[in-house]
């Protein structure tokens, strides 16, 4: 699903340059649950942000669903990246002034699908993180895990095959971060290939699979 070869990444302001990523080869296999880890600044989040076709100023190749990145332009990436992936943040990200659902339902907005679909869809999607109950609720009417609860529906809603999460329990609770990360494992048993990228030990249990980056480079790569 993902391959990455030879990929390097530098920040480049007026006159500093920074080199992040350095010669990072990965693949990762449909149905995949992996886990980024490494310390601050070690190029996690770059290696996302590539990854989730957000950043495609890099050097070497990659191929998201065998399509090369670097041979689409911005109309096609976006298109590819709103069908294929769904992202979720250590913020929520979530807008303030609407809905639960109206969050969810906001991916399907650019879409052919009609608005009776979409709160179907969307419907379902927060059914599926258990917040059936709580689609009319505005974010700061829900605690933290719940509002990454809603993310997640919204990262889902589109059914991507791929879900990317940069350090989703980052801000919770311990058993909010546990409901998190069982609601990613059982979306990883539906197929949905996963990678999240995590400080915490606790976290890296659920992943079958451990990437370590250290100063931009891979360090291990170990499958359980
Ligand atoms: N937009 C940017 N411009 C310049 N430097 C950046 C930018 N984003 C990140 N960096 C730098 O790149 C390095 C890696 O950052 P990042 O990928 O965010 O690391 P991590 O997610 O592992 O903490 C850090 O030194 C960071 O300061
Ligand atoms: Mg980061």
């Amino acid at each position: 699903m993902i391959v990455i070869k030879d990929l390097n990444k530098t920040y480049k302001n007026e006159n500093i340059s920074l080199h992040v990523l350095k010669n990072i080869n990965l693949h990762i296999n449909k149905g995949e649950f992996v886990a980024i880890t490494g310390s601050s600044g070690s190029g996690k989040s770059t290696l996302m942000n590539i990854m989730g076709c957000l950043d495609s100023n890099f050097n070497g190749f990659y191929s998201l669903n065998n399509i090369n990145i670097l041979n689409l332009d911005d109309k096609k990436i976006s298109f590819l990246r709103n069908n294929n992936i769904g992202f979720v943040f250590q913020s929520f990200n979530l807008l303030k002034n609407i809905t639960a659902i109206k969050n969810v339902e906001l991916p399907l907005t650019y879409t052919k699908i009609s608005k009776k679909e979409r709160i179907i869809k969307a419907f379902s999607a927060l059914k599926s993180v258990g917040l059936e109950e709580r689609i009319n609720h505005l974010p700061n009417q829900l605690s933290g895990g719940q509002n990454q609860r809603v993310a997640i529906a919204r990262a889902i809603v589109n059914d991507p095959d791929l879900i990317l999460a940069d350090e989703p329990t980052g801000n919770l609770d311990s058993v909010s971060e546990d409901e998190i990360m069982n609601i990613f494992s059982k979306l990883n048993k539906m197929g949905k290939t996963i990678v999240v990228v995590t400080h915490n030990e606790e976290v890296l249990k659920f992943c079958k699979r451990k990437i370590i980056l250290k100063d931009g480079i891979i360090i291990k790569d170990e499958t359980r």
